[in-house]
């Protein structure tokens, strides 16, 4: 797929990596010592998944995928970052965890990867980065053996309807909560991972409804188990947010005011 913003948000994603390799919020050391870099709700959700073979979409420098296949799974991850990719096969030959990592477009991806999976995988800020769902359910459901299943996690539409400038210190209603075929473009230099980092490319984002999320799953004959919605974040996505014991992002108070991520899990039906 061709499409004139994502060289403009590979180009950044180039850039995050860099920083993202380096923050604390990645924690390379860490991992390397074996610390867990799958979410909770992913570790209570996605069931037993030794032996499995998985497909990782959007996987940055693996961490989460290493994670996936230090638990047995045999897992391919595919990102359009350069570094990511490179720094992924890396991290595997480091670890002495073998993984696969296949760097494209995942739009691209059926001209690098013939292939079924138990199960496709993605989770964490991946979808704004897509212009079209109709074509990414399409592919996950390429990839999906019968009887296997899409998982994932993923901050909730809601929660970027509102401003988060380090000012704020509540909700304020900003963008539309619908999908529009122009992106929004983000030219704050915002690193998410380390806010002491700035960076040059612009961005290009897509907001996706919760229902557009679905419909596009249901169409290509997927079948939800579930839908979960979560009152919490895993980083602070709004400034005023605050850190519980757990390490999750609350707002203030106690107040679940707004779903901050969701996550779903849609089974690919066994043909009769
Ligand atoms: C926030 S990361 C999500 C990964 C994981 N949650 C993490 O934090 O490492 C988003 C990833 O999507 C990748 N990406 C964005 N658009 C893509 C596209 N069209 N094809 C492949 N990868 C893409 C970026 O390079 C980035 O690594």
């Amino acid at each position: 797929m061709n499409h004139k913003y994502l060289d403009t948000n590979k180009a950044l994603w180039e850039e995050l990596t860099e920083i993202n390799i380096g923050s604390a919020m990645y924690d390379l050391e860490g991992f390397k010592q074996g610390a867990e870099t799958l979410d909770p709700i992913e570790l209570a959700e996605l069931g037993d998944i030794k032996g499995k073979s998985i497909l990782h979409l959007q996987c940055q420098f693996g961490q989460d995928a290493i994670s996936l296949a230090r638990k047995g799974a045999q897992v391919t991850g595919v990102d359009f970052s350069e570094k990511a990719i490179a720094l992924a096969k890396g991290l595997s030959s480091e670890q002495k965890v073998p993984a696969e990592f296949i760097c494209c477009n995942i739009y691209d991806l059926p001209q690098h990867l013939d292939k079924k999976f138990d199960t496709v995988f993605t989770s964490g800020g991946v979808l704004c980065w897509l212009p079209d769902l109709t074509k990414w359910a399409q592919l996950i459901n390429q990839y999906l053996k019968p009887g296997g299943f899409f998982y994932i996690r993923e901050f909730h539409p809601v929660s970027t309807v509102f401003s988060n400038d380090s000012e704020d210190t509540g909700l304020k209603a900003r963008y539309s909560y619908f999908h529009q075929d122009q992106p929004l473009m983000w030219d704050d230099g915002y690193a998410y991972a380390d806010h002491s980092k700035k960076t040059h490319n612009p961005s290009f984002e897509w907001q996706h409804p919760l229902a557009d999320v679905v419909s596009s799953l249901l169409t290509v004959g997927l079948k939800i188990e579930f839908l979960h919605e979560f009152p919490y974040c895993s980083y602070d996505c709004f400034p005023f947010l605050e850190k519980g014991a757990d390490g999750r992002w609350r707002f203030p108070g106690g107040n679940d005011l707004i779903p901050l991520m969701f996550s779903l899990k849609a089974f690919k039906p066994v043909e009769k």
